[in-house]
């Protein structure tokens, strides 16, 4: 008796859930290229550093440090030295990103 009836709220529950995901999907499929992507506000330094900074060493190499703007362009410019693979603008972003979140008055 109360598993049977604990079964219908499963199904219906998993009927629902079916029908949110399809609404979902609809609404994501009529969304303009040009509307504000789930990411907008992320800093797109950050990005570039999961992606580029994590191969060699932690992550935490470069959060535990603490470097001045001029600094952190030399520092990523041995990076780069090193095997980093950041372009030319990559490089700016990462700077940037770097010097505001772990920088150090100079
Ligand atoms: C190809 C390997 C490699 C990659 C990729 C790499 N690093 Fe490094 N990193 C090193 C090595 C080797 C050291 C230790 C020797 C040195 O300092 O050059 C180091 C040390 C560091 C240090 C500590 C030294 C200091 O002066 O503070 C920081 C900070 C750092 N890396 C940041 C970064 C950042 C930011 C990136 C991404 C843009 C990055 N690393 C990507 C190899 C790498």
């Amino acid at each position: 008796m109360f598993s049977k009836s604990l079964k219908n709220a499963l199904l219906i529950g998993a009927a629902l859930a079916c029908g949110f995901a399809a609404a979902g999907a609809a609404a994501t499929a009529d969304t303009p290229a040009s509307a504000p992507s789930a990411n907008a506000g992320v800093d797109p330094g950050k990005a570039i550093v999961d992606k580029a900074c994590q191969s060699c060493h932690e992550l935490g190499m470069v959060t535990d440090a603490r470097h001045t703007a001029k600094e952190w362009t030399s520092v990523i410019d041995r990076m780069r030295a090193n095997g980093a693979e950041l372009s030319d603008d990559d490089a700016k972003q990462v700077q940037a990103y770097l010097t505001k979140l772990y920088g150090k008055p100079g």
